[in-house]
């Protein structure tokens, strides 16, 4: 069944208090919840039934008004309750029973580690209690939370306590109440023995915030980072959006059983462990980085995504790609700005320029869905972060927080959608911004080819941009979209020449923002002295693919003098995929493949440059990716892509193995670890160092890799140098790998980085070493974390997943099988590497596809069913 945004109609009944009461059980727990309803005004039929959503529950009682009904007087299926004739206004209250010990699919109420936690965005409330589950339906809620004294210390829900106490049978209660309306997607119950740390928060206006991160006892060492992040993030928020938090407590628990990265329920996030857990000896620079983030993230959804809410489920990018642009612009601005940008950029080219191509491919909001967790996608999150960003392009800073401010002053306390938020940025600035709804309403990457005609006697340069758009799933044409492309012109010496486009009086400035609003458009810049070299979507201010026709040689020179960092980077980008695109053809062709002369002295430049910052060379010293590479073929071929990429990094080792040592003794960190960027930036650096060494396979580098392995006090060496002894042969690799497991087997989120390793390597036997790893104690298929560490890093392993005698596929394929029973969110996850099928040739074309066939032929669940359905469609 699909569901669609065309059919939005407002509730008919508005839930004004909502009341409930857990009785946590070993057995079961019962649910008493108490709603007062009313007809909402604005509902389309006047006299509807009322229609509670519910799954999975075991209803006990129904009373209206305090009058018990019949089972007559209701009419309950799989997923609703249906009351028929009621008030306008009544009050009613059910009772029901459900069963958190047997929940595996992690969505409403489960048990994870011995403790009681919720996850409801999107529909998991309605597997708790009956309800109006959807986020247009806002509500007070007021929880009391029972449970054992000695197994559940803790009770939390959303707000503020207001009443404890204790009961018969060693049980225990408490009373939380959020004063803020909020849709049921926003509920939490957390209950368990959990340790907290404490800390406080006084906001921008004075007030006292209370701050506590609940997580196992044992893991209470691990919390400091979370909690310095959070400040970070209030701080941040209310400097930069004058946007301050309004609890007098904001809490957040860490759960090792979670479907998600974390969720922002009001006043108690929770996350998975992996997101919030860190010690210098257990979590890597990154992991640091993605919790600051992640923790941000969280927070900001209090304003945007909480207080502004979504009104129905196809608007998420509202609050999930303005969230994440929120936390794209506060790592930048707290840690170096390039680097970020230049992740975020690489993460959405290598994952949703392939998600836009694919089976899958949907607009920013899409206009349909079978199953909503399908839709928390990379283009709903990365690309509508992108469509955020490219208002702040067009509107300037401070035009963006003119809309922003709009935005707050018009919907807090409501349910909106992007087209009021759109609204909000345009009417705060007196623009019409219509046309650029289409990027909300058009799936697929917009490709801009670009033109350029000089001339030399009236120094007059002309750009001609054409925009297009490849046809998408149900969507054949595109009209043209609004697109700001930010340009810059440079001189032969590699520096910014001032811009004036013709009509204009006077230069301004060396980076012009050109609004592409048509399928072709012509900028004439005038007063030139010589012909310059286009710096073009600087920053990468749209999320389209652009060409030129850049030589090489000009390629090597906006790489080297471009002054946008970004561009900088991403010249260097194109130049390496263009040559390792050779070596590939070479390969396929049975050539002997070679590195190009110009591109090894580029690339040499590069690693030898002393004044380039740590990070960002490290960023143009990395090789593109094997699925971005993959994403640049018509006909897809695993093997050839690895071979030459192997090459490419024993080549640029070999050649430069001098230069490699160089650095990596140059680039070790002194004292105690710290997490800061310049100190990450080196040891990036300094690891990658090490891995091209590894391509080389000798003895000086297994004798580094080796004692960094011993001697490193932090996880991000420790890891490095195990990566880097994962791509040799020999006993170095066991042994390092069985160290490291006698070390950390008691620590599951340390292990799914050993797993992680051992998945991902691109060896022969590594199908073999996975289905082994199955069997290890640790492993668990009911943990999403394991799962994605060892499976899920294997169904991204090119070589291991699409190894031609169907192995991979065949192991991914029962694996979904599994998981499809037990979770099926993580299971549709674990079947996306399924979709791109047509890409490849016809042999594993056809056994790809003969998987998803025998997977169709299943009873399967709706998540997995739209996946496996919408790919061989
Ligand atoms: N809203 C959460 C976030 O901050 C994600 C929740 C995803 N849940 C799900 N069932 N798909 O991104
Ligand atoms: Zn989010």
């Amino acid at each position: 069944r699909t569901i669609y945004l065309k059919d939005y109609r407002p509730p008919a009944f508005l839930i004004e208090r909502t009341e409930l009461r857990f009785a946590l059980g070993e057995d079961s727990t019962q649910v008493e919840s108490r709603l007062r309803l009313r007809r909402n005004p604005a509902a389309a039929t006047p006299a509807a039934p009322l229609v509670l959503d519910g799954e999975d529950l075991e209803l006990l009682s129904v009373r209206l008004d305090g009058r018990d009904l019949a089972p007559g007087e209701w009419v309950q299926d799989a997923e609703s309750l249906t009351l028929a004739n009621v008030p306008d206004a009544f009050v009613l209250e059910i009772v029901n029973r459900i069963k958190p010990q047997e929940n595996t699919r992690l969505e409403g109420l489960y048990k994870s580690s011995g403790n009681f936690c919720t996850q409801c965005e999107a529909e998991g409330f309605r597997c708790m209690t009956y309800y109006i589950d959807r986020p247009d339906v806002m509500s007070v809620f007021t929880t009391t939370v029972v449970g054992e004294q000695a197994r559940y210390p803790v009770l939390l829900s959303n707000g503020n306590p207001v009443e404890k106490g204790v009961l018969d049978d060693g049980q225990h209660f408490v009373t939380w109440h959020d004063p803020h309306p909020k849709p049921s997607y926003l509920f939490a119950l957390v209950a368990g023995n959990l340790s907290c740390l404490e800390d406080s928060y006084k906001t921008a206006s004075g007030r006292e915030v209370a701050l506590r991160i609940y997580v196992e006892p044992h893991n209470i060492d691990k919390c400091d980072h979370a909690m310095a992040s959070l400040k970070k993030a209030m701080r941040w928020d209310e400097q930069r959006f004058g946007l301050e938090y309004d609890l007098d407590i904001f809490m957040i628990v860490a759960v090792d059983d979670f479907n998600m990265g974390a969720m922002e329920n009001k006043g108690l996030n929770v996350f998975n462990s992996k997101l919030l857990l860190a010690r210098p000896d257990t979590a890597t620079d990154l992991d640091y980085e993605r919790i600051e983030g992640v923790i941000a993230h969280e927070y900001f959804h209090n304003w945007t995504g909480n207080r502004v809410t979504c009104r129905d489920w196809f608007q998420l990018s509202l609050k999930e790609g303005l969230t994440v642009f929120r936390d794209q612009s506060f790592t930048a601005e707290v840690t170096a700005g390039t680097v970020k940008r230049i992740d975020d950029v690489r993460m959405l080219r290598s994952r949703q320029f392939v998600e836009d191509a694919g089976p899958m491919a949907h607009p920013v909001r899409p206009p349909s869905y079978m199953e909503i967790n399908n839709f928390y996608t990379v283009t709903v999150y990365e690309k509508g972060a992108e469509v955020v960003r490219m208002y702040e392009t067009l509107l300037g800073r401070e035009g963006f927080r003119r809309g922003m401010d709009l935005y707050f002053e018009r919907h807090d306390g409501h349910a909106v959608t992007t087209d009021d938020f759109l609204a909000a940025m345009a009417d705060a600035n007196g623009e019409d911004l219509s046309q650029f709804q289409r990027w909300y309403e058009q799936a697929g990457t917009p490709r801009v080819t670009v033109e350029d005609a000089w001339d030399a006697a009236s120094g007059r340069y002309t750009l001609t941009l054409r925009q297009s758009c490849p046809a998408t799933p149900g969507q054949p044409e595109k009209r043209p979209f609004l697109i700001p492309v930010a340009v810059g012109l440079l001189d032969a010496q590699g520096r910014d020449m001032p811009l004036r486009l013709a009509a204009e009086a006077q230069a301004a400035g060396t980076t012009r923002v050109l609004r592409l609003t048509e399928a072709e458009q012509q900028w004439v810049f005038e007063g030139l002295v010589e012909r310059p070299l286009p710096s073009l979507n600087r920053g990468f201010s749209a999320p389209v693919r652009v060409s030129y026709p850049y030589t090489e040689t000009q390629l090597a020179f906006l790489a080297a003098h471009d002054a946008d960092a970004f561009n900088r980077w991403d010249a260097g980008e194109q130049l390496a995929t263009r040559v390792l695109l050779g070596l590939i053809a070479d390969i396929q062709a049975g050539r002997e493949p070679a590195l190009p002369e110009r591109f090894l002295t580029a690339f040499a430049a590069v690693l030898t440059d002393a004044g380039l910052e740590a990070a960002v060379k490290a960023e143009m010293l990395m090789l593109p990716s094997e699925n971005w590479l993959a994403e640049q073929m018509d006909v897809i071929d695993p093997d050839a892509i690895h071979a030459a990429r192997s090459y490419a990094r024993r080549a640029l080792a070999g050649e430069l193995e001098a230069q490699w040592l160089g650095l990596y003794h140059t680039h070790e960190v002194s004292g105690e670890y710290r997490f800061d960027p310049r100190d990450a930036g080196r040891r990036r650096l300094r690891n990658l160092a090490l891995s091209y060494l590894a391509a080389l396979d000798g003895k000086p580098m297994r004798q580094l890799a080796a004692s960094q392995f011993e001697q490193a006090d932090n996880m991000t060496d420790s890891l490095g140098a195990l990566a880097a002894l994962m791509l040799i042969d020999g006993a170095e690799r066991e042994q390092a790998l069985a160290t490291f497991y006698d070390h950390w087997r008691n620590d599951p989120l340390v292990l799914d980085k050993w797993f992680a390793l051992q998945a991902s390597a691109q060896r022969p036997d590594t199908l073999a070493r996975v289905e082994q790893l199955m069997q290890n104690p640790a492993f668990s298929i009911r943990t999403p974390n394991r799962v994605y560490s060892l499976i899920g890093a294997f169904a991204g392993n090119p070589t291991g997943f699409h190894a031609a005698d169907g192995s991979g596929y065949r192991f991914i394929g029962a694996q979904v099988e599994t998981l499809n029973a037990l979770n099926p969110q993580v299971a549709a996850r674990m079947v996306g590497v399924f979709t791109r099928w047509r890409r490849y040739d016809a042999g594993r074309q056809a056994q790809m596809r003969a998987e998803l066939e025998r997977l169709q032929g299943l009873d399967l669940s709706r998540d997995v069913y739209e996946i496996v359905s919408k790919s061989l469609q």
